[in-house]
């Protein structure tokens, strides 16, 4: 069962800023944004997109169609609820058993949820093959150094994070971590199988960054500790014309 079904996760999940305020409350935003190509009469793919927080902004800045995928339905629901617009449509389904249809989109965007699957390069092949000649992949999934270490936590000395501990880099795979109050099982790849991957693809790799907390959040509570190890690996790469 997906984590994102179960009754209490999914209640701690809609109490994070981010469930509440959408995307100007994501630490990602400001950085994500820009990366976005021109989407007038485009055709979008939203990876895992939840809320459908994505799939509405991609409507708003003229998409044709938009259809959002995901594998929980309570999430799909919450979306359902917030969207009014006929132009976006959402399915039950898991990145891995989605038919992907050759060359039917633009853009295939997926935020913070591919760190969720074991095998990347079968969903990178399948995505380059649902992109038409010239479009877009573009995703936000968990930075190694976080996905590396055992629970993802620092290591605490009194109240005070005192290190963020990587280990077992080199041995990808399924990772237990305590997220929301639940044992979640998430995969860590490293940063050469997330990059090259891509490029073993096919893709062109267009822009790689690492979300930094904007400026003016730094006086928040806890938001300083977040300019000690990345959190978050932003991507975008293109599938080129012949
Ligand atoms: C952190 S949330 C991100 C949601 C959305 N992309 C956003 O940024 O607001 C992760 C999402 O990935 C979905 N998910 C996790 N594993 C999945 C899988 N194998 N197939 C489809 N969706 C999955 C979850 O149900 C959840 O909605």
């Amino acid at each position: 069962m997906n984590i994102y079904d179960n009754t209490a996760f999914f209640a701690a999940y809609a109490a994070m800023d981010r469930s509440k305020g959408g995307l100007e409350a994501a630490g990602e935003w400001h950085q994500l944004q820009p990366l976005f190509p021109d989407l007038r009469g485009a055709a979008v793919l939203d990876l895992g997109c939840g809320y459908g927080w994505h799939c509405r902004y991609a409507a708003r800045q003229g998409a044709a169609s938009v259809l959002g995928i995901d594998s929980s339905q309570k999430m799909l629901s919450a979306a359902a609820a917030m969207t009014s617009d006929a132009r976006i449509r959402y399915e039950h389904c898991g990145l891995e058993e989605f038919a992907y249809p050759a060359a039917r989109y633009d853009l295939v965007l997926s935020n913070l949820v591919l760190h969720y699957i074991e095998n990347l390069d079968a969903v990178y092949g399948q995505v380059y093959r649902t992109l038409k000649p010239g479009g877009c992949f573009l995703f936000n999934i968990e930075h190694p150094c976080f996905t590396a270490g055992v629970g993802q936590d620092w290591v605490w000395e009194g109240e005070r994070p005192k290190h963020w501990p990587i280990d077992n880099y080199f041995y990808p795979g399924q990772r237990q971590t305590n997220f929301l109050g639940q044992t979640v099982l998430k995969y860590h790849h490293t940063l050469t199988q997330i990059l090259m991957g891509l490029l073993d693809c096919g893709f062109r790799l267009e822009v790689v960054e690492e979300a930094m907390p904007p400026a003016q959040w730094m006086h928040l509570p806890g938001m300083a500790d977040e300019m000690r190890r990345p959190m978050m690996l932003l991507v975008r790469a293109r599938k080129e014309r012949p």
